[in-house]
């Protein structure tokens, strides 16, 4: 069976480098494993849509963003295929009959639908297009037969929903649904980068994201003013390191060469993490080396973004192409679903030979 990546993201924002690190770092790496026989990356604006209906030029403006975001991270078009989900509109047809095999409890159960209807505080008015999405979701991933969907941890309650309806499916209507499997990122402080303020998660409304696209400048500022271990007052106090923010980001940044470049005095983050418990080192040293850190990671996407900022029709272009390459695959799958249905009347000739025969006596 061919090993096949589906993932994408909804286009509401510039990306993060929480997204990096949880799983755009990883699709490149999996992209250029040459272990994928195909790939498909999706801009989610229908999906987008379903609770930011009434802003449809918040998500017009995002889609370019995220599309400029995946170009600079180093996912290349003719390796991956870059397109956007309200443009392949057997997507929705394929919506519509899982609709069918899902129950409105089970819905209702979903933990991450459940916890982003708190967020938005719908309670009162679920936009029903919000609440199906887990089920739109798995259309997105059955309509490429993807077998690999690397997510963050957050993801986990759509892959299920998702398995369910391609198990219900495969059942009812015969084998023609594929069971994806959840990738979820292999390094502990990945799962969910906090945000600079050490708050659960980045938030543009909290203004406490780092982007892919900030400015050096604009990174180096956020980095000394993120949020440490309050009690860490003076540099021989003994330090905490558990929700330590900027702990956090060595741990998902730092690799050993960073130490032998930029901090030589010590071999690896373990012994910077005792010596900040012991007592004795200061956060202002700490900060510092996490900004030469991230400029070494940040740099060369800045500079791809650049590139690509300069033929912005060459990435419309791009997700043009990709479209169409997603389109094809998606009706193929559709078509299939179709005749599993019985409702494909007019390619079926047994059937309209079966029909003529019964009224011919
Ligand atoms: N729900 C994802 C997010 O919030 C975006 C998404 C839509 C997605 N469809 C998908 C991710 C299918 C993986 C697979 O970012």
């Amino acid at each position: 069976m061919s090993k096949i990546i589906l993932t994408g993201d909804r286009p509401t924002g510039r990306l993060h480098v929480g997204h990096y690190v949880g799983s755009l770092r990883r699709r490149v790496e999996l992209q250029n494993s040459g272990e994928f026989d195909k790939i498909f990356i999706m801009i989610a604006d229908a999906q987008a849509l379903t609770d930011n209906a009434d802003n449809p030029e918040k998500i017009r403006q995002n889609v370019i963003e995220v599309a400029l975001d995946y170009l600079s991270v180093g996912l290349d078009p003719t390796k991956s295929n870059l397109f956007i989900q309200s443009q392949i509109s057997e997507l929705t047809e394929l919506t519509f009959f899982y609709m069918n095999l899902v129950t409105v409890s089970r819905l209702q159960r979903n933990p991450t639908v459940k916890a982003e209807i708190q967020m938005r505080n719908f309670e009162a008015s679920i936009p029903v297009g919000f609440f199906t999405y887990p089920i739109s979701q798995a259309s997105d991933i059955t309509a490429f037969k993807a077998t690999t969907v690397p997510v963050g941890e957050d993801q986990l309650p759509m892959l299920e929903q998702t398995k369910e309806i391609v198990r219900k499916f495969n059942s009812v209507y015969g084998e023609v649904l594929v069971e994806p499997e959840i990738l979820l990122p292999d390094n502990e402080a990945c799962l969910r980068l906090p945000g600079t303020d050490g708050k659960a998660k980045m938030s543009k409304s909290l203004g406490n994201c780092i982007y892919l696209s900030d400015t050096e400048e604009d990174v180096r500022a956020k980095v000394m003013s993120m949020y440490t271990d309050p009690d860490h007052i003076k540099i021989t106090d003994p330090g905490k390191i558990e929700g330590n923010t900027v702990f956090t980001y060595l741990d998902a940044f730092s690799k050993p060469e960073h130490f032998a470049e930029f901090l030589p005095e010590y071999n690896n983050l373990d012994e910077l993490k005792d010596h900040y418990k012991r007592g004795g080192l200061g956060d202002v040293k700490v900060k510092k080396f996490l900004n030469n850190v991230l400029r070494d990671e940040l740099a060369p996407i800045r500079a791809r973004r650049a590139e690509f900022e300069k033929d912005i029709p060459e990435v419309y272009n791009i997700l043009k192409k990709g479209s169409d390459v997603a389109r094809e695959a998606a009706a193929e799958t559709l078509a299939e679903v179709k005749r599993a249905m019985k409702i494909n009347y007019f390619e079926d000739k047994a059937l309209i030979e079966e029909q003529s025969k019964k009224y011919s006596r």
